[in-house]
């Protein structure tokens, strides 16, 4: 039964600190166990000491370290964003609300159990969902738990003309509980090795392209123009690219394991179908650029939008990379170097991260009444953008570069080892000042600012102010 009462998302607002908490919590355990594989393949001398101890072998870290930014860090960003967006959008009250409180512990409980497995050894071969069945089955129930909130509410509220975000909330809802339970079942249990790959794949692929990157692009329909305070640009163009990525996304799965004992022509025929990607993304790019035009040194002053923006420009970056390393040639040279580790970083941490953060800045004096701190929240874009861009994906793309090259010579392997040790010394570096960056976040957040009197929390509406108008 759809919630007569008016909508008021104070009542919301409990929630959505709750989930941008654990969130964060979760970044930092993903990022500490990022920094020390870096010190580990780094050859540092003092992350020798942790060599004996299981739980912190490398294999078991790294899955921890995927397992803690996709599930704990993102999704709760994104799960924030939905319980905050969705009454606003529809004009109503959360559909069943206890549930979603109840659930919002739930979802910790369910990442914790998936980390536990991870670190004691009980990992099943499945890339990006290691987490071991009984941990997967914890994991789907929270999840679940989540998809009835958020799709009962919207669909419960009888809201006509949907606005766009809300359609990439149900894409990402939807699809992901299918893609998850299709993982685990077919890809752990019935199909596993090479005639699993394949599936695998689009497991893989629509983890990052049907629920990552919906959610995200949501928050970017949803951000621009409450910030701007002007409607996008195209609302048209938004919906052609919410077709196109909900028809063409799923299709280009096998362009993760080319060269591999998957069908050539699934292989061959993932290139063209990797290109169809580009109106998924350049429809998203047209409208961010024709909808900040004349708007663009703002980005100076507000920091949701300056997250906003240079995701925006991360996101460019990472979605051209893209159809090129899918081309048969690159793939010669960069694929299993670290070229890839550096497009997943741009990613999932220069884009969706990045938006992510936007979304708390912009929300966090509303959900507390008192304005974060400007000069820390400066440090943590400052400290975040440098360390990232120079000494992570710069010398990772390059030291991917350089592996590839190798590789192709009958050098033995350790020379190519030996030359991207610099590389991946940087990377360990940029560890540490990325981590110092997010604990100036922290810091930002916590620190009483001025008190914020805001509209917003004072009247909720039933669609973003302005971001529906065509
Ligand atoms: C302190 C910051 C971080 C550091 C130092 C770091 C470091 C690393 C390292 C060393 C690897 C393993 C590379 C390899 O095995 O060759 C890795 C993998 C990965 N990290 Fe991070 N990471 C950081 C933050 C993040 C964040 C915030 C995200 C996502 C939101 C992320 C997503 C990933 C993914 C998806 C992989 C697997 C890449 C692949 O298999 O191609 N990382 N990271
Ligand atoms: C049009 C845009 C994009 C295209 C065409 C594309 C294409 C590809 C291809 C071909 C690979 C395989 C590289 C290899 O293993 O040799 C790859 C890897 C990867 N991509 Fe993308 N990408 C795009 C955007 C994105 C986005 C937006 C995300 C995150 C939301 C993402 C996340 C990843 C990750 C995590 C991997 C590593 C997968 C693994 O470890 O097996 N990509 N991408």
């Amino acid at each position: 039964m759809p919630d007569a009462d008016p909508p008021a998302t104070h009542d919301e607002f409990g929630l959505v600190k709750f989930h941008i908490i654990a969130g964060i919590t979760w970044l930092f355990v993903g990022m500490l166990a990022g920094t020390l594989m870096g010190y580990r393949l780094s050859g540092a001398a003092a992350a020798e000491f942790i060599g004996d101890i299981a739980e912190l072998s490398y294999g078991r870290v790294r899955m921890l370290h995927t397992h803690a930014v996709v599930f704990g860090w993102l999704s709760n960003g994104f799960l924030a964003f939905s319980y905050y967006a969705i009454p606003k959008l529809t004009g109503r009250r959360l559909w069943m609300r206890g549930l979603a409180r109840g659930n919002a512990v739930f979802f910790q409980v369910a990442v914790l159990v998936g980390a536990i497995g991870l670190l004691t050894g009980h990992a099943e071969g499945v890339e990006y969902a290691e987490a071991p069945w009984w941990a997967d089955v914890v994991f789907a129930l929270s999840f679940v738990g989540a998809v009835l909130v958020n799709v009962g509410t919207i669909l419960t509220s009888g809201v006509k003309n949907m606005y766009v975000t809300l359609w990439y909330l149900i894409l990402g809802f939807v699809f992901t509980t299918l893609n998850f339970v299709m993982a685990n079942t077919i890809v752990a249990h019935v199909a596993p090795g090479a005639a699993g790959a394949s599936i695998e794949g689009l497991w893989i692929h629509n983890a990052v392209g049907l629920w990552v990157t919906p959610m995200g692009v949501a928050i970017i329909y949803y951000l621009l123009p409450v910030i701007l305070k002007r409607p996008i640009a195209s609302h048209k163009l938004s919906l052609l690219g919410f077709w196109t990525l909900a028809f063409f996304y799923p299709l280009g799965g096998s362009h993760h394991f080319f060269y591999s004992p998957t069908p050539w022509w699934l292989q061959v025929l993932a290139v063209p179908l990797t290109f169809t990607l580009i109106f998924v993304v350049y429809s998203v790019v047209y409208n961010f650029f024709a909808t900040m035009k004349g708007r663009w040194k703002e980005i100076a002053k507000d920091i949701p939008l300056r997250w906003l923006t240079f995701g925006l420009i991360n996101y460019i970056i990472t979605c051209t990379q893209g159809p090129f390393h899918a081309l048969l040639s690159v793939q010669q040279v960069i694929h299993f170097t670290d070229w890839v580790v550096a497009h997943a970083h741009l990613a999932l941490f220069g884009v969706f991260s990045w938006w992510v953060y936007a979304f708390i800045y912009w929300i966090w004096p509303k959900l507390t009444g008192r304005a974060y701190s400007r000069a820390f929240a400066e440090w943590h874009f400052w400290l975040t953008l440098v360390s990232f861009w120079v000494l992570y994906y710069v010398a990772d793309t390059v030291a991917g570069l350089m592996q590839g090259m190798f590789w192709l010579t009958t050098l033995p392997l350790q020379d190519s080892i030996e030359a991207a040790l610099p590389f991946w010394a940087t990377r360990a570096i940029s560890g540490v000042l990325i981590l110092a960056g997010t604990i100036c976040f922290v810091i930002s957040l916590a620190r009483k600012g001025k008190p914020v009197i805001d509209d917003d929390t004072k009247q909720p509406q039933a669609q973003p102010e302005v971001a529906h108008v065509e």
